[in-house]
């Protein structure tokens, strides 16, 4: 695996090596601390695609707070073994102000609900940051695919939103969530939980799955919605921001069950913001 820093690595790199028999270049994008959610993205690149970038950027401008951008976890040394590991071709690692071209700054952008609702109301901003950050690096990568975990599906849905706008050549392949052996949906904020909180925050799948077990014996979805809210909500420690059914599509904010493809969950413990998702 190669390593480039900048864009004018990247770019050099690929007009010395791209040529007519590459027909398809991968791109993940990440923020580091990978884990196995993230190789999943580039084992899934790799067996579709010859050449797979994966990038490293804590992007500064999609955090609404300035102590988790902080105290973001980075490894590079552990994310150069998984990314090799896992199939990546090149790992390219950029500064902020090379991808931004000066001082990071988001255009807010508004798609409706897709970036008002959910993510988009609980982090104000959030999204601003990532349709900027991706559509900057889909412009210094040139890809013509780039993979996407479902873990964060309200991303998938902003970033397919902005690519049909900007990059409709780019197809946006929206990979499977991966979860540890409890179950807990792999974030690379979990390492800044205690073994308490990560028994604690193994409630959040477990209640996710049980409505999906219910809904699947032809319960209703709304009540074991509510039950699935009471119960985290009585949890000590375990602070529930939203748990809803939504379509997966639209992200409309509806207390009828009009279409629901997934529950989407969000809640903090020990101060680390968790999401999850499962689908219906
Ligand atoms: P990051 O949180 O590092 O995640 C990078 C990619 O890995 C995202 O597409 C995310 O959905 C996926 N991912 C994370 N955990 C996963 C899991 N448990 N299972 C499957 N996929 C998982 O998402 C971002 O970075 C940033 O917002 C980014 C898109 C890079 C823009 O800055």
């Amino acid at each position: 695996m190669i390593i480039l820093k900048s864009t004018i690595e990247l770019n050099n790199w690929f007009i010395e090596n791209l040529n007519e028999l590459v027909e398809n270049v991968g791109f993940v994008p990440t923020m580091g601390a990978l884990h196995m959610g993230h190789a999943s993205l580039i084992e899934k690149a790799s067996s579709e695609c010859q050449i797979v970038v994966v990038s490293i950027l804590v992007n500064p401008t999609q955090f609404n707070e300035k102590a988790d951008l902080q105290s973001y976890p980075r490894n590079f040394d552990n994310d150069v073994i998984v990314a090799e590991k896992a199939g990546g071709t090149i790992l390219f690692t950029p500064t902020p102000k090379d991808i931004y071209g000066g001082e990071p700054y988001a255009e807010p952008v508004d798609y409706g609900p897709i970036t008002s609702a959910f993510e988009g109301l609980s982090r104000q901003g959030h999204f601003d940051g990532v349709v900027s950050v991706v559509d900057k690096l889909f412009i210094s990568v040139k890809p013509n695919r780039a993979y996407f975990g479902s873990k964060d599906l309200q991303q998938v849905a902003v970033v397919e939103r902005m690519s049909n706008e900007r990059h409709p050549k780019i197809k946006i392949v929206s990979c499977d969530l991966i979860r540890d052996e409890n179950g807990l949906a792999l974030s690379s904020r979990n390492i800044r939980l205690s073994y308490a909180g990560i028994i604690l925050a193994q409630n959040i799948s477990k209640e996710l799955q049980t409505i999906a077990e219910r809904v699947k014996e032809g319960g209703d979805m709304i009540e074991s919605v509510e039950i699935a809210k009471k119960k985290l909500k009585n949890l000590e420690g375990l602070e529930l921001e939203y748990i809803s059914g939504v379509n997966y599509k639209t992200f409309s904010i509806s207390t009828e069950n009009r279409g629901w493809s997934h529950i989407i969950v969000a809640a903090r413990v020990e101060g680390v913001r968790l999401i999850d998702n499962i689908e219906l």
